[in-house]
This record gives C-alpha cells, structure tokens and sequence, in this order.
C-alpha cells in the first residue's frame, strides 16, 4: 500500500486520519519507509498500541530512545536521565520516588494559582482583542506555573521556552531554522536540548550551594533531595530531567489548550453547548485531547523477535505507537470523527497507558479545565483573526498560530 505517515510536510496541512482508517483496517501494523531508507512499524490500532505500551521489557523506550529518528550513542546515553527513556526496573524506582509531587492531592493545591494566572491571561487577550493565541496567551499559563513550581527567575523563562520550542519543533525550518537540511535537523545535536541541559547543570549547581532556609522549598529542591538507590541525583542526572519536566510540560500544555480553542471555533455548536454548561468543561477537555492529541507518537524499540497482532516483529525494529490513529479506532469510539463534548466514556490515550502513563497528567488537567471555565466567564465572543498555522512536524500536533479576535460582554 502506497501511504506515507511518516512525511512531516502532511502534517503542516492536516492529520491523516483518513490514511490512518485505512491503516486500521487493511494494514493494522503498518510498516513505513523513512527517508534514509530504514523503516518503522506504525501501530495503528488501540488494542495494540495498549497492548505494546503495557510491556516494557518487550518494547523498550531506553534501547533507541522514543523519537522515531536515530540518536547517537552520545545522545541516547544523555536521554537515559529521563524518565521517559527509562526501562524498568531503574523507570519504576524513579519513578515511585518523583510520583508523590504529581498526585492529584498535591496537583489540587494549585487550582486557585492556576485560576489566577487564566485569569490575568484571558484580561490580556480582551484588553488586546485581536492576539496570536499560541504564542502570546496559551504558552504564558504553563510557563509560568511550571517556573514557579520548579523555582525558575522570572526573567529566565522566556529563555526556557524558547529553547524547548526548538527543541520540540525541531523539524520546522521557521521553529528551528539553525540547520539547513530537513534529516540533519533532527540528527545533530540539538542546540536547545544542550543550552537547556547546561541550564539545568547550572541551576542545580546554585541550588546545592544556597542556603535553602532563606526560601521556600520547591520542586527543584524536593528533585534534588530525591534518593534512587541510596543516591540523590547528579547534577547531570538532574539537567537531563529538568530538560524533559520543562519540554513535556510546557509545549504539550500549550498545544491542549491552543488546538483546544480551535476545535471549539471550528464547532459553534459545542462551543454553545458548551457555554450553556459549563460543568462540562472537564468531559469537553477529554474530548479535545482525544480530538487532537498533542502527541501523534511516542516509540519503543523490540528487544526479542515478537509479535504485534498478526504482525512479526525482529528484535532491534522501531514501532510507533500512533496515538492520533488509537484516538480515532472506531472498535472503541462511536463516530470517532465526531467532536462531541458530551463523549462518555472517553479512554483515549492521548497521555499513554502503562508504565510511562504521563506523570504530568493532573497537572495538564487542571490547567486546561481551568482554563475553559475562565475562558467562558471573560470571553463570551471569539473568532478567527487570520488562518491558523499547524507545526511541521509528525510528532507535534501543534499550533504555530492561531490568531483571533475577542470580544467581552
Ligand atoms: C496535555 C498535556 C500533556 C500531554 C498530552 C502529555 C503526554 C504524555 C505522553 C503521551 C507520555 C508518554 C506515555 C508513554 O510513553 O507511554 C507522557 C509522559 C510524561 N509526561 Fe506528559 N503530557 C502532558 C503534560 C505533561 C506535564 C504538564 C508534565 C509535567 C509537568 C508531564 C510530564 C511527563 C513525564 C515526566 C512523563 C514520563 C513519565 C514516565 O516515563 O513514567 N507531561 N506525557
């Protein structure tokens, strides 16, 4: 079958859902051809991307890391501080250690912060009326609330986000214009994952030498108090974990909450719907992130000759676990491609499942609620300012931008 899913110029223009049905249905394990040749076996089935995601040991996020590209040796070995390329058994124990700071107890005790910063942020864009959504409003309320809660100065985080814009968006030449040619963009190393890493060293070098008592503790600290196996981590361990907290929880938080607002213009009928109740801001946030994940993928790599389905897989072969295909499987959802803020149930899996089921999820939750309910008491009018631009990128289901006008009461 002639289909590319791997091309991230399709992406600038639309998701390929309708390639990704008829993935689903003929060709359930699909096996892509990259551009240098080698390939991929795109799992495009919810049963299966479960099924592959729950066995950690079979399907490795450490051996190649989780971006379908290859890393080098040097790269790999500095992602392996991340939890998100961890195997287990070293990924449970860090794990088990760092999940007490996400527990939604924990998570609860921000709602009225992050209440606050929806709200100076939703004065700005009325004050404003027409703005660049992505940019100037949606990326402000994760920046902030993860600065705050890691400790990062103010003044640092503009700096921050930049760094992990180019890192996510690294195949888009107007995110990422550093290298000239598409493959090497991804393959050389990355210049904000290294600044941000050098961020982190450093931050974690200051914190280990200030005197903790003329200030509150926060996360940065708790982080940096944290034993694995008798040991707190290095400052380099640490760098690399703050590079994946900063990058996972900024960009993916933006692109809920940008796309969300989209989708939300591109159906008045639930947006009405929606301002009739607003209780439903929760079930309607579910609904935008099984709409649009903000994550097409994540990959594993085989460690033994396996089976996916009926498919045959080697040991050592790439497999994508393809979210944005899992979220549409009309075997779990009833008209898949129906925008319905009433959906219930709504087990997509735009967060993952098993072992590295996202630790940010509470967090992700709350700002995105809150930030609907807020959105719905001070903008009662919203409308396209201009086209929307989506990222050119196969893992990013991202807005460049999306500007719009807005109007109070
Ligand atoms: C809408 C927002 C978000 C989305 C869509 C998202 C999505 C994901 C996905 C798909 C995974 C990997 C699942 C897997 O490999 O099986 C993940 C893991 C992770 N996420 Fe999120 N995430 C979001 C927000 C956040 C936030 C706000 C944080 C932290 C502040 C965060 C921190 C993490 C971490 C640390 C992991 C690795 C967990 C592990 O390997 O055990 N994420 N996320």
């Amino acid at each position: 079958m002639n289909i590319d899913i791997y091309d991230p110029d399709i992406y600038a223009s639309a998701t390929p859902y309708d390639d990704f049905a008829l993935l689903r249905r003929d060709f359930p394990v699909y096996r892509q051809i990259m551009p240098n040749g080698s390939f991929y076996w795109a799992v495009t089935r919810y049963a299966d991307v479960v099924e592959v995601s729950r066995q950690p040991e079979k399907f490795s996020a450490e051996v190649g890391g989780v971006i379908l590209e290859d890393q080098s040796a040097e790269q790999l070995e500095q992602s392996k501080n991340m939890l998100l390329m961890m195997d287990p058994p070293r990924h449970s124990k860090v794990r088990k250690t760092i999940y007490p700071y996400f527990r939604p107890g924990e998570i609860s005790r921000l709602e009225d912060r992050i209440r606050e910063i929806c709200i100076e942020i939703l004065t700005v864009g009325l004050a404003r009326k027409t703005v660049e959504f992505v940019h100037d409003l949606a990326a402000q309320l994760p920046a902030q609330i993860l600065g705050e809660l890691m400790g990062i100065p103010p003044e640092d985080r503009a700096q921050i986000n930049h760094w992990a814009e180019i890192m996510i968006g690294s195949q888009d030449p107007d995110i990422n214009p550093s290298t000239s040619n598409a493959a090497e963009k991804i393959l050389s190393p990355n210049e904000g994952s290294v600044a941000m890493a050098m961020y982190g060293m450093e931050f974690a070098r200051s914190r280990r030498e200030s005197n903790r008592s003329d200030r509150d503790t926060d996360l940065g600290d708790l982080l940096l108090a944290t034993q694995v196996d008798g040991r707190s981590m290095t400052d380099l361990e640490f760098a690399y974990f703050f590079v994946q907290l900063v990058t996972a929880g900024n960009d993916t938080t933006r692109t809920m909450i940008s796309s969300g607002l989209l989708t939300l213009i591109e159906h008045p009928d639930q947006l009405a719907a929606l301002r009739e109740n607003p209780h439903l801001c929760g079930s309607a946030l579910e609904e935008i992130l099984r709409y649009s994940p903000p994550l097409h993928y994540f990959r594993r790599t085989a460690t033994a000759d396996t089976q996916i389905s009926e498919q045959v897989i080697k040991a050592g072969e790439k497999v994508a676990l393809m979210y944005s295909s899992a979220n549409r499987d009309e075997a779990v959802f009833s008209c898949p491609d129906e925008f319905d803020i009433t959906r219930n149930p709504n087990a997509h899996l735009s967060f993952g499942i098993g072992e590295h089921f996202c630790l940010g999820v509470h967090l992700a939750r709350m700002e995105g609620r809150v930030f609907l309910e807020e959105m719905l008491n001070l903008w009662p009018k919203i409308e396209l300012a201009g086209a929307p631009k989506r990222q050119r990128s196969n893992l990013n289901n991202a807005l460049k931008a999306l500007p719009i006008r807005v109007a109070g009461a």
